[in-house]
């Protein structure tokens, strides 16, 4: 097979950048307009300036560049993708409320894979760097296969998210280069360390392995993992990109992507106890891989592990149910939250303000997918 012929077809439509999406004529189902949403919390999707990106060179790094090509092109996963013969789930045979957040998770995953399809399929199409355009290609292969297992999973519940319609409907955030660079580097390792942790903790606990997709969730990271190993040599190779007032966005992307995390899964009570793991160790686990792996490239890390830190996040919790319980309540509960929002920036900031972790970066700049 080749890499451009995989069952979900990326875009065919390149988005344009837009502050608010165009309506069309026709309705989404509910599914797809849950995705087509966008919120503090939910995945968004992205364009960057594809010409700055062309300009990447990677020619300092030629030869860890081609062996990691090689991988791509070797394309492991290329059958994983399937429900297969042995699959077998009852969708009725979960209780209403794991239900209801179960489909929340499996869409807001599908956002967020797609939202790497889409965007690094424009990379690909409008590219003019053949290395660019040969990593693009096969990261939106990837994440194609991603998004389409995960829609096939809903289809057994009767729904599915109508991807082409996200695509025209979605809104768009404009990323320069570089943000896309850190932004998308955390969302693929931290989608590394998700995926691995509950796929280890559900192998020495299969009594809480409530659905099958879970199995597939092994090998499904690396494909992720590979994502950010290519998007590391992206910025080592450029190391403009980790130097003077980058390293200010640097924590702060780092921030503000675990923060997400931290908020979002504790929304989610059902799902986490029906997988037997606490939401917060399982988050604290999850940011120590990307911290150990992020020392391939990163000069600064936050320092998780002082107890401010945790602090600061159960704060920003606090406040986002807070914020929510209260906009919740109309016209007056959004004018009433605005302290809080004031509030939740606040504690942002505070966070964001702790004192961080200097790190040497190594001259090996691959890590290998060892959790
Ligand atoms: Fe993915
Ligand atoms: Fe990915």
């Amino acid at each position: 097979m080749s890499v451009t012929s995989y069952a979900t077809p990326t875009p065919t439509a390149t988005p344009k950048p837009r502050a608010k999406a165009k309506p069309l004529s026709r309705a989404p189902n509910e599914t797809t307009e849950r995705a087509r949403q966008t919120t503090m919390l939910s995945p968004r999707f992205y364009t960057t300036d594809v010409k700055s990106m062309n300009r990447l060179s990677i020619d300092t790094i030629r030869d860890e560049w081609d062996a990691l090509m090689a991988e791509f092109e070797e394309d492991a996963n290329q059958g994983h993708f399937h429900q297969g013969e042995d699959w077998s789930f009852d969708p009725e045979s979960l209780p209403e409320g794991l239900r209801k957040e179960f489909l929340d998770f499996l869409v807001s995953s599908l956002t967020a894979e797609f939202s790497g399809c889409v965007l690094y399929a424009e990379l690909h199409k409008k590219g003019f760097n053949p290395d660019m355009q040969k990593l693009f290609r096969y990261m939106a292969r990837d994440e194609a296969r991603h998004a389409g297992f995960i829609n096939e999973c809903l289809k057994e519940f009767g729904l599915d998210v109508d991807m082409g319609f996200l695509v025209k409907t979605k809104e768009y955030t404009h990323f320069s280069p570089k943000f896309i660079l850190y932004a998308t580097y955390l969302s693929e390792k931290i989608g590394y360390a998700r995926y691995i942790r509950i796929f280890r903790h559900l192998e020495a606990h299969p009594e809480h392995r409530f659905h099958p997709i879970f199995e597939k969730f092994e090998r499904w990271c690396n494909d992720e993992f590979r994502h950010g190993e290519a998007l590391a040599l992206l910025m080592r190779a450029n190391p403009k990109t980790l130097r003077g007032l980058n390293l200010f966005w640097i924590r702060f992307f780092q921030l503000a992507v675990f923060a997400t995390m931290y908020v979002r899964d504790h929304s989610r009570p059902e799902f986490h106890e029906a997988l037997g793991l606490d939401p917060e160790e399982y988050g604290m686990e999850v940011f120590r891989i990307v911290q150990e792996v992020s020392e391939q490239v990163f000069p600064v890390l936050l320092d998780i592990e002082q107890p401010a830190f945790l602090e600061g996040l159960r704060e920003l919790r606090r406040l986002s149910e807070e914020i929510a319980e209260t906009e919740a309540r109309g016209l007056r509960g959004k004018l009433k939250a605005l302290p809080l929002k004031l509030r939740a920036g606040a504690t942002f900031a505070k966070l964001y303000f702790l004192p961080t972790k200097k790190n040497a970066l190594p001259d090996d700049m691959r890590v290998a997918p060892a959790w």
